[in-house]
Parts: C-alpha cells; structure tokens; sequence
C-alpha cells in the first residue's frame, strides 16, 4: 500500500499566478511548484539529496533485472533520483513503488534515449531533417512521446541538436545536419512534439537538449574527442540551435562528452552559468553525459571524484547520469568546503521541479498504466506516419532520362532487387544503433521491418512486373566470385535495383570512420548491374553522407534512402512506383571525398577562391575539384521547378522594418510535386569576413502540374545579424545580397541595403 504524503495529495485549485515560463505552464504554476519544492526540500538529509542528483542505468546497460537486485535496495534506500534506458514495464513499477515507499516518498523519473521513435520506429534524425518538414517532424516525435510515456518513460534524452560537418562522426545521423537555422527550426519541431503543449499530462515526455556543446566538432570526427573552436563560431554556428529549444521550453539539457576550448564540457561555468542560465534565463535541468563527471578525472581536468563533483556541480551541472561521481565525491567536496549546502541545494530544487513539472508527485504511476500501454504501443496509424516520413525523407540525387518512377506502362518489365540490402533483417539494418525500444533487450524484433525486397516485390507485382531478390555477401570477405547471383540475376532483367549502404550498428555513438565509401566490395555489385548501360538504381540506405564518385558517374538513378526505419521498405515502394514524388533535400553536402571533409555550404570565401581545378595560387586541390558531389539543400523531384526573379518590397532597410523577399515557383513538369523553397543571404560589407551564404528561410509548398505560388521570405535586422570580433551580436549597414533557389547552388539573386 503506498503511503500518500501531504504534498502527493493532488493539487484541487490551481490558479495561475502570472509567473509563467514555458517550462512550466502547465495546470501547476511556478510558484505552487517552488512551495512544494521548498516544503520538501527542508525535510531531506544531505543523502537523499545526493540521492536525488544520482541518475542508475536500466536493463539496457546492465542486461540484468534490476528490480529484483541490489538497485531496488538503493532505491529504497532513497539513493536513486532517476533511472536510465530500463525496458521491463513490470520492474519500472516494481521501482517506482520502492521509491514512493521511501520516507518522503520522491517518485523516480525514467530517462531514455527516443532517438526515432520509440516502438514504432521512423528514419533516422538526419533524414526525419532531410523532409524539411517541421509538422511532421513534429508528429513523429509526438507518437514517440505517446508510446514512451505509455511505456513508463518520463524524459528523452533527445533532441540532439548537435551541428555537425563531419561525416566521419558516426552520431552525425542523429542530428539535423550541417546547418544552425535547419538545426535549430527541427529542434523546436522536436521539443514541441516530445513535449506537447502541457508536461504534466500523462502522454508528454521531458525533452533533452544535448550535447552541450560542440560535441559535433569533434577533431578528426573521432568521437568524444577534443574541440577548439573561436567563441565567435560557437555562439554563431553551435549554440543557437540549443537556445532555440530553450525557448520553447525544452525541460532539460544534457553536458558534451568533449573538452572545449581546454575546459571539458561538464564542468564548463562560461557555457553552463554565463550563457545558459545567466544570458538565456534558462531554468531547466542539466543531466551529465554517461559519466562525463567521472570523465573530468580523464581529461586530466579533475584530481578525484570530490574535485570533479565541486567543478561539475558548481559550474552548473545538476544531474550525474550513470558514473556515480556525485555519490562518491559529492558529500567530501561539500565537507572540506569546494561546494555548499547552496549549491547542492539548488541542483536538487531542479530535478525536483522537473519531477513536481511532469506530474510524477501527483500521481507517480500515471506513466505505468498496463491498459493505455496496451492500448497506445504500435497503432497502425504510427506506422502510417513513419512511411510518410520515411518517404517523404528519400532525396532523388539523379534521375537520368526519367527513369524512375517505374510505370506498368513503361519500358521495363523485369525487375532485379539485388545488394547487400534488398532484404536483410540483420544488424538492426535499415534502422540504427539507436533502436533501443523495441521491448526488452534480449527480444530484440527484427520482423517488424517492412524491407525493400518485401515490399518492392508485392507493388511491383500488384502493377503488373516480374521480380526477382537477390540478395548479396555484405562482409569484408566478400569477392567478385560470390556476386555471380547478381550478375545472373541481373541478366535476366531489363533494369535493376541495387540496395547498398550501411548496416544498421556503422552509425551512432562511437562508430567514426576514416572512410566513406561503400564497404565490402559494394562498389563491384553496382558495376555488375550497371554493366553495359543497362537501366540502374542506386537505391543508398545510409546514416551518413557517404562518397560514390563511380556511381554518381555511371548509376542513371541514385535515391538516398537513409535508414528509413521499420517502414524502409513500403516508403521505397512509394517512391519508385511514384505512389509519392521525391520532395527531400539534403541537410548535408555529400563531399567528392573524404580527403574534402570538413565541406560545407556555409564557408567563409578565401581571398584566393578558385573557379576551376588545377588554377595556380588559388584555394584548391591538385586531385579534386573543390565543389561537393551535391550541395546542401540539394534533391531531385520527378516534377521541374522554375523560379521568377527575386522581388524585394524595399532595397533599404531601416531599423526597425522589414525586408519581404517574393518569388514566384512554378512547377514546369507532369506531375504534382512538393518544393522546398530555400532563402539565403550573404553579408559583403560586414566588419569581418562573413560566409558566402548563409540559411536564414525555408517553405515547403506543394504544386499541382503547371500550378505557380508565390513565397514571401520576412527579413529583419535580427534575421542578418551576427556575432562581430568584440562578440557583439549586431548587423552591419551596408549592402547585402540575397538569394532564393531550391537548393544552396542554384539561386536567384537580388541585393539590398541596410541605412541607418
Ligand atoms: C550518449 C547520450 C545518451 C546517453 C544515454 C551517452 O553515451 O552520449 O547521447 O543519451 O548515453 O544513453
């Protein structure tokens, strides 16, 4: 029988008091939440204190039942504040009453990595971003925060909004990409959905911004390791996506594993208490990485658990999640004085707050009830929505001659499915490192992946062709003698289809690599299919921009397809039938190769630009041209778009006024498609070099055949401001351009002034 406290006792009349932040504007105001965090905290010892920064990994990480071991013990104790990445339903319950048991009875908050999706699970983050789409980013997120929460989870440890220019660094598939503005719009996208629009209502998760910060500029894209960066570029380039989803409320940030600037992200007072919570006003909680205190002891940067919990703790960290520092090292820093009572006191108040926030004290088993489990996991509808997204995430690189989409009425009638990846259900392919969800551990489900030979061979089928599945050797030992299933497959059909790619474990947490091409003899299985010209698609399932220089040459159609998730297959199918036209761009250039890494749209220009390869005393390579294979922003519809001159309504600004950007687009071809109209600007006389161009507006609008819309882009002085040498935030006077295209290459161009 659980013992009710006087503060469980739910709340009767709650009446907003005008304090309000977007944190926490829920039914509870701020101030009911502060008096029953106050009236709680005088009654805790310094050890249920400690106990409440401590954050115990699950069955995830242990592979144990945690329930039924020494982790109960702690939590009844009062020892445990939160536990991470637990599965088993039954043991989250079994926890949570231990914890309510305990003399005052603080429920636990369940943390877990929602990366994408949760039971049902949809493309990866960098393809959810390739969509451009923000309401359905949105909506994905809240049918994972659907399924999480019925699940008994209360916080998700994403978004990672983590910018990043480097396809070496494995986690790059868990972020949106190589741009702040698309970085920080999917951020709120995905705040918003994870936290909907109150955090106390029982289908709602914490959401957790990370990895703060510039975890994404990692040297050598070597995870975890050192980043050096100008304050400048920090402010301009990595932190405005995490300022956004501090804005809107995200309830938690999460501290970076690396050093930056010399001081390891953890223990970084300038970011945590000058920017954070000094400049942004931010009142939300912070959560270590996996022992990224205990890590300061590694980086050199910390003697002992007591100096590594009085740095992390005082520079403004909160939480310790997994390492166990804070119990070890916290109460000795607090007793020879390098932390206070204070400051303990506050890290505490917080995670309070955010447990008093998600209702948990209210009712701590709203997130554990059996019948909204069973009625909320895996509705067919979700999976509806992770195949619209999945698809509408595939980004058209080449179609040559208008090969795809495959008509019953066309040209080819037998079709080969051949590669590594036409249907494979190993290596949680398709789907990534990340797909933690899916029930408990050991049970991982693989047959819940639709794959492309699955679905291909029913529509195409259903359509009227002939086909075959072929699927192929994918391990470093694989020779051309083991494709002769291919090349006889490939005989025999008038156009092939090769799935090549990634398995599901190359990406995420650890996985960089030196090299971005195909593994394992790939490149062989596209030369087999394409041999003789014949008609060939390159359908790429990939966590990461990877480099095919032979293929983009020689492949007539390449589609990068990501990894799209459980509905993989059904959202090919949709795209090479043409049930759904390509209307995604990429977030990321895709380099030549990886000698060109760091590449990205944004540069600064060089006072040496070079027009073409080979010309001496200019910024170049001798082996490669400096261009990217494709450009940020850049995909293919099976429609044409055409775009009128800019129109401006003003060429100069004033302070105070706004710049409206117009153009025209028209969709020129046969089908009805949807267009990602991209607005960027350059700022040439600005007191520093400024990069070539710069994202600052983007529309997704749909076109019927031969149907014209007209987008109108809204520009104020905030929009061209940016952070000068002395890190003032401002915009010149001076002249600007601007440019409206559908992808970072291919613009139109208009200019104006801003005057004073
Ligand atoms: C990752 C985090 C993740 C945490 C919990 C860490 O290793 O860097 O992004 O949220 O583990 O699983």
């Amino acid at each position: 029988m659980i013992k009710l406290q006087p503060y469980l006792l739910p709340v009767i009349a709650l009446v907003a008091t005008g304090i309000s932040s977007p944190l926490f504007s829920q039914k509870t105001s701020v101030k009911d939440i502060d008096a029953r965090v106050e009236a709680l905290l005088v009654k805790m010892t310094l050890d249920e204190k400690i106990g409440q920064l401590h954050q115990v990994p699950g069955d995830i990480s242990t592979g144990t039942d945690v329930a039924k071991d020494d982790l109960l013990t702690q939590i009844k104790a009062g020892k445990v504040g939160s536990i991470l990445s637990h599965t088993n339903f039954d043991n989250k319950i079994a926890m949570q009453r231990a914890a309510v048991g305990t003399r005052l009875g603080i429920p636990l908050i369940f943390g877990f990595d929602v990366i994408h999706g949760y039971k049902t699970i949809f493309p990866i983050p960098l393809a959810q971003a390739a969509s451009w789409d923000m309401g359905a980013i949105e909506r994905a997120e809240r049918i994972a925060a659907e399924e999480a929460s019925a699940d008994g989870q209360n916080w998700t440890f994403s978004p990672m909004v983590d910018v990043s220019r480097d396809p070496r660094w494995g986690r790059v598939m868990e972020g949106a990409g190589e741009d702040t503005y698309l970085a920080s719009r999917v951020a709120v996208a995905r705040v918003r959905g994870f936290q909907g629009d109150d955090l106390s209502k029982n289908n709602t998760l914490a959401a957790c911004v990370k990895h703060f910060a510039g975890y994404g500029f990692a040297e050598a894209g070597r995870d975890y390791n050192t980043v050096d960066m100008s304050e400048q570029r920090l402010r301009e380039i990595v932190l405005p996506p995490f300022k956004a989803a501090a804005d809107a409320g995200c309830a938690t940030l999460m501290n970076a594993f690396n050093v930056l600037n010399g001081v390891p992200a953890s223990m970084d007072k300038h970011l945590l208490t000058d920017i954070l919570r000094g400049e942004w006003g931010w009142k939300g909680m912070v959560v270590s990485d996996w022992n990224s205190f205990g890590e300061t002891i590694i980086h050199g940067a910390a003697t002992d658990e007591a100096d590594a919990s009085a740095k992390c703790l005082s520079a403004g960290s909160d939480m310790d999640m997994a390492g166990g520092t804070f119990q070890k090292g916290l109460k000795k820093a607090l007793e020879s004085g390098r932390v206070t009572q204070a400051q303990i006191d506050e890290a505490v108040r917080r995670v309070l707050r955010l447990k008093f926030s998600l209702g948990l004290f209210d009712d701590p088993f709203r997130y554990l009830d059996p019948k909204r489990r069973a009625a909320t996991l895996e509705k067919p509808e979700y999976r509806l929505a992770a195949r619209e997204l999945a698809a509408n995430s595939m980004v058209l690189l080449k179609n040559e001659g208008g090969l795809l989409p495959l008509r019953p009425d066309g040209p080819f009638k037998k079709i080969a499915i051949i590669g590594p990846l036409a249907d494979s259900r190993s290596n949680k392919n398709y789907m990534s490192f990340w797909t933690l969800g899916l029930g408990d551990v050991s049970q991982y489900d693989t047959t819940k992946v639709v794959t492309p030979g699955m679905a291909l061979k029913s529509s195409l089928e259903e359509a009227g062709f002939e086909v075959t599945i072929t699927e192929i050797c994918f391990n470093a030992d694989c020779t051309e003698k083991d494709f002769s299933a291919a090349l006889k497959a490939t005989a025999a059909a008038d156009l092939t289809i090769v799935c090549v790619g990634e398995t599901g474990i190359d990406c995420g947490e650890s996985r960089s690599v030196t090299d971005l091409n195909l593994k394992y003899n790939q490149e062989i299985i596209m030369k087999i299919a394409a041999r003789g010209n014949m008609p060939t698609v390159m359908a790429l399932f990939n966590s990461r921009p990877m480099t095919f220089q032979w293929a983009s040459e020689n492949i007539p159609a390449i589609l990068v397809c990501w990894q799209p998730g459980f509905e993989a297959g059904n959202a090919l199918a949709d795209i090479i039938t043409g049930a759904v036209n390509p209307s995604a761009k990429l977030p990321v250039t895709f380099p030549r190769s990886v000698g060109q890494v760091p590449i990205y749209y944004n540069a600064l220009s060089t006072g040496r630009p070079q027009q073409q390869q080979g010309q001496m005393w200019t910024s170049g390579y001798l082996d490669s041209p400096t261009s990217p294979a494709y450009p940020f922003g850049f995909g293919l519809s099976y429609t044409t778009f055409s775009y009128s001159d800019i129109k401006l309504n003003k060429t100069k600004l004033r302070t105070g006024e706004t710049l409206e950007v117009s153009v025209t687009v028209s969709n020129t071809g046969q089908h009805a498609g949807e267009e990602v109209v991209q607005l960027y600007i350059h700022d040439p006389a600005a007191d520093i070099a400024r990069p070539v161009k710069e994202l600052k507006g983007f529309e997704k609008i749909k076109l019927d055949t031969y149907e014209s819309k007209t987008v109108t882009f809204r520009l104020t002085e905030q929009d061209l401001g940016y952070w000068n040498h002395e890190l003032k935030f401002k915009a010149d006077p001076g002249k600007f351009k601007v440019f409206v295209g559908g992808n970072s290459r291919d613009v139109k161009e208009a200019g104006f002034e801003i005057v004073r």
